[in-house]
């Protein structure tokens, strides 16, 4: 069997916990503190927190931009769930877009397009860790003045012209969900340059008390000045992270290598598509675009092969979107087909050039034969 995702956890991690164990401080400790150092040194953000997810990070960078209910966020069809729920647990109005038909990605000219006097916010995800244009998407968000977050669930090791992902919008949130570049069971980072904006989502995600636990004068002396969440990071999930973050330099090295691997071994075949190499890349997964998807999908599973789908229903389609704000398919037509047709092939350090070669071999054997 050749899982779709393997952790990287280092063992050491068990010495930690059982130090966390044994000082029994579990939270507000030296480890989040720690993992938000090396975040910030890995990204070169200015600020950073921790959070209990990326989809709570999503929730806060947006609430942190105090924008009107109602105000109306464009965000690309093509992602996870989160990114749209993010928006409207804000209460605002989402207006999705169609992305690029062959890496899925939100485009700048779409961007462009849809911005009208309501358009408040862009929210941009960088696609299977390959980032988006968003260099000209921030330009213009910042020629008319709209604010732009970016969903950087899949962009842990993603650069833009050498500058890493999140450190173009207002925010970034990352995310930490198992199968992730690295993992934390659930957790995510938000950061920022703005320190307005971290002060403001470090309050929120601590029920907006006032005061951080080492500031107080008095145990328990603090008041409430805003409707905050408990969005935090406990330390042994902090710990997790550091560890794999350390060492996610040469984890970045080694997916790379695989990517190129399977761009080599799928070159002349045109029974696929996929984007092409990307050194900026972080290769979430790697993604194939294949009219037999379903078939292939059911082929490689009794091959035992794991794969996975990123996303197989574009979120205008998904019944409470499509309730809510009844979208027409013709606009969405690069989304929806990407969701028919995508698979997403596995990416991690601890796969070998061996498997990345035997699920590429039963890929063209079997794409060929069905023709
Ligand atoms: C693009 C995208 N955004 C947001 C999320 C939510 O991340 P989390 O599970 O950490 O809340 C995911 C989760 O996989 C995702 O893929």
């Amino acid at each position: 069997m050749i899982p779709f995702s393997k952790h990287s956890v280092p063992n050491k991690v068990k010495k930690i916990f059982e130090e966390i164990l044994k000082t029994g401080w579990f939270t507000h400790g030296k480890y989040t503190h720690l993992f938000e150092k090396e975040f910030k040194k890995f990204t070169k953000a200015k600020y950073c927190t921790v959070v209990s997810s990326c989809t709570a990070g999503l929730h806060l960078s947006l609430l942190a931009l105090d924008l009107k209910k109602n105000s109306e966020i464009l965000i690309p069809a093509m992602s996870h769930t989160a990114t749209a729920h993010a928006a409207e647990y804000a209460g605002l109005k989402v207006k999705f877009l169609d992305v690029n038909k062959t890496t899925g990605n939100i485009e700048y000219e779409t961007v462009k397009k849809n911005i009208s006097k309501k358009t408040k916010a862009v929210m941009v995800v960088h696609m299977n860790g390959n980032s988006c244009e968003i260099k000209k998407i921030k330009e213009i968000c910042d020629k008319k003045k709209i604010s732009l977050i970016e969903d950087c669930a899949h962009g842990l090791g993603t650069f833009y012209q050498g500058r890493h992902v999140g450190n173009f919008g207002v925010a970034g949130s990352f995310s930490f969900y198992p199968t992730k570049q690295i993992t934390t069971g659930e957790g995510g980072v938000v950061i920022t340059n703005n320190e307005k904006i971290f002060k403001k989502i470090k309050k929120l995600k601590a029920f907006g008390i006032d005061k951080d636990i080492r500031d107080r004068k008095l145990p328990g002396k603090y008041d409430v000045k805003m409707l905050g969440f408990n969005y935090r990071m406990t330390e042994l999930h902090a710990a997790m992270g550091l560890l794999q973050l350390k060492k996610y330099k040469s984890f970045l090295k080694r997916r790379k290598q695989l990517a190129k691997r399977y761009i080599l071994n799928f070159k002349n075949f045109s029974h696929l598509r996929h984007a092409i190499y990307n050194k900026e890349s972080s290769f979430f997964i790697f993604p194939i675009l294949t009219k037999s998807r379903d078939k292939l999908l059911k082929h490689l599973i009794k091959k035992k092969i794991g794969v996975s789908i990123h996303y197989a229903k574009s979120l205008p389609f998904m019944s409470y979107y499509k309730k809510k704000y009844k979208v027409s398919k013709n606009k969405f037509k690069n989304s929806i087909n990407y969701a028919d047709s995508n698979i997403s092939l596995p990416v991690y350090p601890k796969l070998t050039i061996r498997n990345v070669d035997k699920i590429s071999l039963e890929i063209k054997k079997f794409l060929s034969e069905i023709r």
